[in-house]
């Protein structure tokens, strides 16, 4: 029997959103720079005969049936494209906050199709895969390589890996759920409607000063309609925004995690230890970003 295979599912940070308008199907296109960090879930994949999934960790509980877990969406999208596929049982350890903007059900999703990919000898460019990747969410495809690229489209259009320098981060989430499509329903836009232009430049390798511009002259259309459906994110930027050093704070996808980013990691345990003694009821980390 091969052995286990194992793989770790990083949290997704939008560091910019720009929503350009609505589809008719009701998705919105974006433009959105995305980086990944340190901390995430973990998936193994023990193989064997049948598609199952287990899942512990400290916010298992949150996590939902195994029915609509993505991880098993995505495996059986994937078998369904490439006749014989080997499979297993995934073994999913779930630390991220779930409905929180970071992605963590995407990119658990794209860790198990990492995983059975590598199982199956397939390269990760192999077209099945990013037919499954799509099929099972708007940022699933982005979590595939977790690298920082710009992300278009509804999500499924993906520029190369962006050289950033390495950014030092606090994310915050004060641990309430996010339903994505309320967010994008408060912006209010009409099917059909556009809003104005992109406004990133593109560039591929940042220097610390080129991609402190470009955040600045940048934002997440998201975090007002976010802000409405739960007051609270407010409260978590300005906590966040009022630590020292904090060069930036922003929320992340449709929230409600939002996060600073700081010019070094003794800087960012700071703030994280502060805001995590504020409000112990909170979930804060400090990470890294690439
Ligand atoms: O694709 P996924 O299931 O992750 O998307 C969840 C919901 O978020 C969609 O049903 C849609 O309401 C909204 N969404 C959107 N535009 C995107 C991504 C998601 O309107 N680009």
């Amino acid at each position: 029997m091969p052995q286990p295979l194992s793989t770790r599912a990083p949290a997704k940070i939008n560091l910019t959103l720009h929503v350009l308008g609505r589809r008719e199907d009701g998705y919105h296109e974006l433009e959105s720079l995305v980086a990944f960090a340190g901390t995430g879930d973990d998936l193994r994949l023990e193989p064997g005969e049948r598609l199952s999934l287990t899942v512990e960790g400290p916010t298992a509980p949150f996590a939902g049936s195994d029915a609509d877990n993505l991880v098993l969406k995505a495996a059986r999208l994937l078998t369904e494209r490439v006749p014989g596929l080997r499979i297993g049982t995934f073994h999913l350890t779930k630390r991220l906050p779930v409905a929180a903007g970071i992605g963590g059900g995407s990119s658990d999703a794209a860790a198990a199709l990492r995983l059975l990919a590598r199982l199956n000898g397939m390269p990760p460019s192999h077209p099945a895969l990013r037919e499954a990747a799509r099929l099972t969410g708007a940022d699933v495809p982005v979590c595939l390589e977790p690298r920082a690229r710009m992300m278009r489209g509804v999500g499924e259009k993906l520029g190369p890996v962006l050289h950033l320098p390495r950014l030092f981060a606090v994310l915050v989430n004060p641990r309430v759920p996010v339903e994505t499509p309320a967010v994008f329903q408060s912006l209010g836009l009409k099917t059909g409607q556009s809003l104005a232009g992109a406004s990133h430049p593109d560039i591929e390798t940042y220097s610390a000063d080129s991609l402190s511009r470009a955040l600045k002259a940048a934002r997440n259309d998201l975090e007002p309609p976010a802000c409405t459906v739960q007051p609270i994110i407010a409260e978590a930027l300005k906590r966040v925004a009022g630590t020292n050093g904090c060069r930036l704070a922003r929320m992340s996808g449709s929230g409600a995690t939002v996060f600073g980013l700081y010019d070094n990691c003794e800087v960012a345990a700071a703030a994280a230890k502060r805001i995590a003694r504020q409000k112990p009821e909170w979930w804060v980390r400090a990470t890294s970003l690439r």
